[in-house]
């Protein structure tokens, strides 16, 4: 999968060529960060306050179905420990009873505990290997679930999510966010309950073998516990920090190469540079404090180490002397005092990693927490069955349409009738902000051809984005043949309503993949015809492989034009009821455009469509022109009789007409 994330990106640097720079110079301010990270909750620098709450519940979650695997994982884990603490007490036996005793003549005391140690070790060794092995596999069927949802939940956000929020940092989401989270998982996780588990049973067999002693060691844990909770504290905002850095600098990373070429038209090179470098020290500087934090909890857990063996080694002598202790117990507490305080270095770095994927999970939950703004309905509604002549076109479920009319092989004109569009009191703004389409009424009967005009701003691709549910409306409904958009399901919608911009998207694959994409059961005659239709076949014809020609990275193979042709092609393929084109002719040259006017002419013919187009020449052949002006609809009627009656479009098409004289 090539085409996730970056490919918003892409087109969207190549729609807005500035778009790498206003962003850049956007977060190299603190005040318009800030005033950005306020207007958009989903920005996850601004964490809501309650996120480790949701990241634990989402952990709970993900681990629930393999509830029987992390309880053997617990179990494995609980043996391995209990092993790695019995050692000293054998070795503590061997010392105390085991060499008396072969002196003695009895030669089995002494290897009776050294075999038992063989053994314990061996099994030691069996339990390390196998709890590996599983925490692997959960780990990794943790991840590829996380992986899962949350590419699918990215995808599934809405339009104005991705708008808002810059790609790379969903990037960073699935790649450096992921990894840590990963990486604590199939390692420093094993390490950090091995670690607690050899502790707890360690302790217990402390307390058992002399009280005293164990009450010095334990005495340590005193300023342990000081030093931890300190650190933990310290060591929670370093990662989130960090977190943050580095999804910085992964941000900068994939605008730029989104944006490369903008970058090297205006030559931002260096400035892309100087500031991927304030980036780095950002970075830098989050994980120095956090490495400062891990030396100084590793420096002051060994030091306490080493002062309790001091402790129990002056205590114990004291003890021997005096109370009689027995030489092998203090050797088996000397033992497990470096046991004991030995898993404390893993535990530090175990501790840490931990908070890096705690970061990391609080920023993978963010994404996932936010809500589609465009959800399918729970029950959707149909729609009536189609009206079309051909009366053949499935209106819902599986199998696409029968026929298509300009690539359809019968070579029938329209399958198609079109549906009635109603808009009915829709007024739009984008999240929170200005008014951008008053409130309006407007019925598009089935099978009208209507173009949208008005100035640059006016509203009319917003209008458009409505009509193809990439929003909801504000207020008011809008319906096709009756049916409220949002009461249709996804998969029937996008059947029914195609929408064909002037950045036209080519995915890694061949031309005829591209083409198909909207209709990948269409036969490859289907594909040819559509091709044909639209002017498209003869470029084809000269490509190396045909239709089986790689279109490379983002269709670099094909010219702009030639991209808006495969476009068409798929559009034309796809045989909507409601086809809208929203400057699609934009990059065509002007026998292409009307090439594909031509195609249009029969491609439309019954279909309901909505064209936004600057040059007026497709004005044409629609039946009927809206004019649009500060998010209103100002003039609306048939293209003749706005012309005679002298108003905003008899003047946009006076001028249209003289700059073509
Ligand atoms: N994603 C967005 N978020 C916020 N405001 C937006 C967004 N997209 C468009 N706008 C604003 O909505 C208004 C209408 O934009 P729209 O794209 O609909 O204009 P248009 O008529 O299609 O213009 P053009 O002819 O230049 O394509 C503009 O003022 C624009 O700034
Ligand atoms: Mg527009």
């Amino acid at each position: 999968m090539t085409q996730n994330s970056p490919a918003a990106q892409d087109s969207q640097a190549e729609r807005n060529p500035h778009a790498v720079q206003v962003s850049a110079e956007q977060q190299a301010s603190p005040s318009t960060q800030t005033s950005r990270s306020s207007r958009s909750p989903e920005e996850p620098d601004t964490l809501p306050p309650d996120i480790a709450v949701r990241a634990r519940r989402l952990l709970v979650e993900l681990v629930r179905p393999q509830l029987r695997g992390y309880a053997l994982l617990v179990t494995l884990l609980a043996a391995f420990g209990l092993g790695n603490a019995i050692g000293p007490v054998l070795i503590a036996h061997a010392l105390d009873s085991g060499i008396p005793g072969a002196i003695a003549g009895d030669s089995w005391a002494l290897a009776a505990p050294l075999l038992a140690f063989v053994l314990v070790t061996a099994a030691s060794g069996v339990f390390d290997f196998t709890s590996t092995r599983l925490t692997g596999t959960l780990a990794q069927r943790l991840m590829v679930t996380l992986r899962r949802r949350l590419f699918d939940h990215v995808q599934r956000l809405g339009i104005g999510y991705h708008e808002r929020s810059t790609s790379g940092r969903l990037v960073a989401r699935q790649t450096s966010d992921m990894e840590n989270i990963q990486i604590f998982l199939s390692g420093s996780l094993q390490e950090m309950a091995i670690g607690l588990s050899t502790m707890t049973v360690i302790a217990v067999a402390l307390a058992v073998m002399d009280w005293r002693l164990a009450l010095v060691i334990f005495a340590g844990f005193v300023p342990l516990l000081w030093v931890s909770i300190a650190s933990n504290r310290a060591q929670r905002r370093n990662q989130r920090r960090t977190r943050t850095a580095i999804a910085r600098v992964i941000v900068h990373v994939v605008e730029t190469l989104g944006g490369i070429r903008a970058i090297q038209s205006f030559r931002r090179e260096e400035a892309n540079e100087l500031r991927l470098r304030q980036e780095d020290a950002a970075y830098r500087s989050a994980t120095a404090a956090s490495l400062r934090n891990v030396g100084w909890f590793a420096a002051s857990t060994r030091w306490i180490g080493n002062l309790s063996m001091a402790a129990v080694l002056f205590a114990g002598g004291w003890l021997v002397i005096g109370d009689g202790l027995q030489v092998g117990v203090l050797t088996a507490f000397l033992l497990y005092v470096r046991r004991f305080y030995g898993p404390l270095d893993e535990l530090v770095q175990a501790f840490t990693m931990y908070q890096s994927a705690q970061a990391a999970l609080e920023k993978v939950t963010a994404v996932l927490d936010a809500e589609p703004e465009v959800v399918e309905p729970v029950r959707p509604v149909p729609l009536p069955a189609a009206p079309g002549p051909a009366g053949a076109r499935p209106a819902a479920e599986g199998a696409g349409p029968t026929g298509c009319t300009a690539a359809g092989d019968d070579g029938t004109a329209s399958a198609s009738a079109g549906r009635t569009v109603s808009f009915a009191g829709v007024s739009f703004s984008y999240a929170g902000g200005e008014p951008v389409l008053r409130p309006f009424d407007l019925t598009i009967p089935a099978g009208e051809t209507v173009a949208l005009v008005g100035q640059t701003g006016a509203g009319k691709s917003t209008l458009v984005k409505l009509l193809t549910r990439f929003y909801d409306p504000s207020e008011g409904h809008i319906r096709i043949d009756g049916v409220d958009l949002r009461d249709l399901a996804d998969a029937q919608l996008r059947r029914s309503v195609v929408m064909v911009t002037q950045e036209s998207y080519l995915f890694g694959g061949t031309i005829g993949d591209n083409i198909r994409i909207g209709r990948p059961e269409a036969t490859d005659a289907q594909v040819r015809a559509a091709a044909e239709a639209v002017g498209l076949a003869p470029f084809i014809a000269r490509m190396p492989a045909g239709y089986e020609t790689d279109v490379r990275k983002r269709g670099g193979r094909l010219s702009s034009g030639q991209r808006q042709l495969v476009s068409f092609a798929r559009a034309f393929l796809a045989d909507p009821d409601v086809l809208v084109l929203d400057e699609a002719t934009a990059h065509l040259d002007i026998p292409s455009e009307r090439q594909v006017q031509e195609a249009l002419a029969t491609v439309l013919e019954g279909r309901t469509a909505v064209i936004i187009a600057h040059r007026l020449s497709t004005v044409d052949i629609a039946d009927r022109v809206l004019v649009m002006e500060h998010g209103e609809i100002v003039e609306d009627g048939a293209p003749t009789d706005l012309i005679a009656a002298g108003g905003r479009f008899a003047s946009l098409h006076e001028a249209w007409e003289e700059s073509r004289a």
